[in-house]
């Protein structure tokens, strides 16, 4: 275990999901925190720079400004935003993010990749995070991967249409009783702490992040035994949906019928015994 007094860790994606709650863990454990925007005016890099974060303009699409911005930072928390029909976009991102680590000789990149890792699948947001690793690796840079397969959010958080999607079309590409693996982000955002807290026992590790393994029927079930009625579903056709969030979302539940992927949960809970199933998530959700 490392000291993190006066050690900086620059998150990517600070204003995101998972980017918000890595920069959540790691300003609790004493970390200083350089949260990375397009835009710092926006409410929520405002909101990062009032909990104790430094704001820092940076653009994936910009090295130098990534430079400037990992320059004397302990480590980073590389992601990319993955953008539908342009696989190539992330891969450039990621690649850039990279380079600029090597440079500046940050001491540990923990990478948001995703997926069930190894080969192509051919869905492209995880086959990009495949590229981006072997980036990585070739660069020689003291590397953890955290390969989350499906966030807990997408059973409510807004802007993933859930009742279009997750509750309406999602159960017709997969169907309703294959399980697959669950994670909140908020854990994602604790492994990623201990991990760069932990260097010794993280670095060169391809972590799958999985908490729980649920079915959408499950999940359906779970939800209304928490709140007390089911999750509601707009019927939306999917060409509508897909003008909304792109094909590849929708090919990965396709995917998803037929390619058992792992439901290991040991992992996991072996550096996080914390983990929310998703039931505790779904309980703590707006308590
Ligand atoms: N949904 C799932 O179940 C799931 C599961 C596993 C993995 N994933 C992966 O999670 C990733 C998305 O993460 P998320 O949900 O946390 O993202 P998000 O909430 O959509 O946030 C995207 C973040 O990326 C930043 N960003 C976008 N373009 C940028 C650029 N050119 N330069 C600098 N920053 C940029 C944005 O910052 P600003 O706008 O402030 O600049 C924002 O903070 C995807 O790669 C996806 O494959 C998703």
């Amino acid at each position: 275990m490392i000291l993190t007094e006066g050690k900086t860790i620059a998150v990517i994606g600070a204003t995101g999901r998972q980017g918000g709650q890595v920069v959540r863990q790691l300003l609790q454990q004493g970390w200083r925190v350089r949260a990375l925007t397009r835009k710092p005016e926006s409410q929520k890099a405002l909101a990062l720079k009032s909990s104790g974060a430094e704001i820092r303009k940076a653009d994936l699409e910009d090295p130098a400004s990534l430079e400037a911005a990992f320059e004397n930072a302990y480590g980073v928390y590389n992601m990319q935003a993955s953008v539908p029909g342009k696989i190539e976009i992330e891969i450039r991102q990621g690649r850039n993010a990279a380079e600029a680590a090597k440079k500046t000789g940050v001491r540990h990149v923990v990478y948001g990749s995703a997926g069930p890792g190894q080969t192509k699948t051919g869905i492209e947001q995880w086959d990009a995070k495949l590229e981006v690793t072997r980036a990585m690796n070739a660069m020689g840079l003291p590397l953890t991967t955290l390969r989350p397969m499906a966030f807990m959010e997408l059973m409510t958080d807004p802007s993933y249409y859930p009742q279009s999607s997750t509750w309406y079309i999602w159960p017709k590409l997969m169907g309703t009783n294959i399980q697959i693996p669950w994670i909140s982000v908020q854990d994602l955002g604790a492994v990623a702490a201990k991990a760069f807290a932990n260097p010794e026992d993280f670095i060169g590790r391809d972590l799958p992040l999985a908490a729980d393994a649920q079915s959408l029927a499950q999940f359906r079930e779970i939800y209304k035994e928490v709140k007390g009625k089911y999750p509601s579903r707009f019927p939306m056709p999917q060409f509508l949906l897909e003008k909304f969030m792109g094909k590849d979302i929708p090919n990965m539940w396709r995917w998803l019928r037929t390619h058992p992927v792992s439901l290991d949960t040991s992992q996991t809970y072996e550096v996080h015994p914390g983990a929310m199933s998703v039931r505790t998530w779904l309980q703590h959700l707006n308590s």
